[in-house]
């Protein structure tokens, strides 16, 4: 049962006040709030347990392994997987794409091998396939967002667009694509990518490997790994109630044993000579050095908070304000992405007109309302719209109707401040 005012009690920070006002929290794309569960979880874990892990025989070291391994295990199955080997803990959903890249990009991509991406990913899941691409003589295709902010499927004009053609997922697809890397859900639209839709296209028509970006998807939606088809998915901890620097990289068993590690160091040796090192098994492979224990234990917090919400409740809810949101918004700002909320997780991006989108959030601030503004770490897809900024208001958990119709009233007295009507 979702019951709200029992979730927002589990928040400490929202018994803040920001410039004199509760705070009204709307930047959970960015980042997500902690509840006390996850907090208690990581000083729990200091004061009680803290040792390093894997190696120690003495008790605390044999604790501190455990209640991480066991929060591997509960992250396999709250993403469908029932193999924790496949869980890589990484510091991020940033880091775990460069592990893919430094180490199945770098030994499979090559002259004239082509990289699949979209128009509406995030820089980590650009900036790392352009790098990749640049250095090895690859070619970097780019699938267009069409104006009602989705993915273009088939069909089409290819445009120009910041210098490269972009054109439908169909139309990129061909012998010598190696990977097609997508996001879930847009971090700047809210678009809820088909990705089955997606998988079997891509299937179809090539046999390139498949990397889904769940940063803002898994948060909110219920994840199936192990019936998705795709090779891997990664995905932040910070984004779903966990603490930050703890990150998530899922991979098909049988690509992770071929990849080479990406770090090395302690713990991701097997065995070690002064010629020559053989490598540990999965997933230590690729976690050099001592780990994020405590960020390890609070993200297993964290997926049991949610399992307990349910990720269907957390999605119902999700959906809830978001059609809230995009009707109360009506006619009252200029609104990004799809009107269909059925194709949208809790973001909602818009422009007051001729209020650039930071003179918005400021104001709003000062109404102790948190958004984010700016081009959200995704600048072609804003740019896309014409636009250099955009103001973003995104819900989680423990957001309420009220909170939408507050954000809504106080944007008449942003266009007041700035005598727009
Ligand atoms: C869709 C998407 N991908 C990747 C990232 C990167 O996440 P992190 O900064 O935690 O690495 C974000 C963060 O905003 C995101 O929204």
């Amino acid at each position: 049962m979702f019951e709200i005012e029992k979730i927002r009690e589990d928040f400490p920070i929202l018994e803040r006040e920001i410039n004199g006002y509760p705070l009204v929290y709307l930047d959970n794309a960015a980042t997500t709030q902690k509840p006390k569960q996850v907090i208690e979880a990581i000083v729990d874990y200091y004061e009680n347990h803290n040792a390093n892990v894997h190696r120690g025989i003495h008790t605390l070291s044999e604790e501190a392994t455990s209640m991480v391994e066991n929060a591997r295990l509960k992250i396999a199955r709250f993403i469908g997987s029932n193999d924790e080997k496949e869980i890589i803990f990484v510091r991020n959903a940033s880091e775990a794409i460069n592990l893919v890249m430094y180490s199945w990009g770098e030994k499979n991509i090559g002259k004239g091998d082509e990289v699949v991406v979209s128009l509406m990913e995030h820089h980590s899941n650009l900036v790392t396939w352009q790098m990749l691409c640049q250095k090895k003589g690859a070619v970097l295709r780019v699938v267009d967002v069409d104006e009602g902010g989705e993915i273009r499927m088939r069909g089409g004009e290819k445009r120009e667009f910041q210098g490269v053609r972009v054109m439908s997922l169909e139309q990129t697809l061909g012998g010598k694509t190696k990977l097609v890397a997508i996001t879930a859900v847009s971090n700047v639209l809210g678009t809820v990518n088909p990705l089955e839709k997606i998988v079997k296209m891509v299937r179809a028509k090539t046999k390139a490997k498949i990397l889904i970006d769940g940063s803002q998807s898994v948060p909110v939606m219920k994840t199936e790994v192990g019936k998705m088809g795709v090779d891997w998915l990664v995905f932040s901890g910070h984004k779903m109630l966990g603490p930050t620097g703890i990150g998530v990289l899922w991979g098909r068993r049988e690509i992770l044993e071929e990849m080479p590690p990406f770090l090395y160091g302690g713990d991701m040796i097997g065995q070690v000579e002064l010629g020559k090192s053989e490598w540990n098994e999965l997933p230590w492979k690729f976690e050099a050095g001592t780990p994020n224990m405590a960020g390890m234990v609070g993200l297993g917090a964290a997926v049991d908070y949610l399992e307990d919400l349910g990720m269907n409740e957390v999605w119902k809810h999700e959906q809830d304000l978001v059609a809230y949101a995009l009707e109360k918004i009506k006619g009252k700002a200029e609104v990004y992405g799809t009107g269909d909320y059925k194709k949208r997780a809790g973001v909602v991006t818009f422009n007051l007109p001729g209020i650039h989108a930071h003179d918005t959030a400021q104001v709003l601030d000062g109404f102790g309302i948190a958004i984010r503004s700016g081009q959200h770490c995704g600048a072609p897809v804003v740019e896309s719209l014409g636009e250099m900024a955009v103001a973003r208001a995104s819900v989680y958990v423990y957001n309420t109707r009220a909170e939408i119709d507050y954000l809504i009233d106080k944007l008449v007295e942003v266009k007041k401040v700035f005598r727009k009507r």
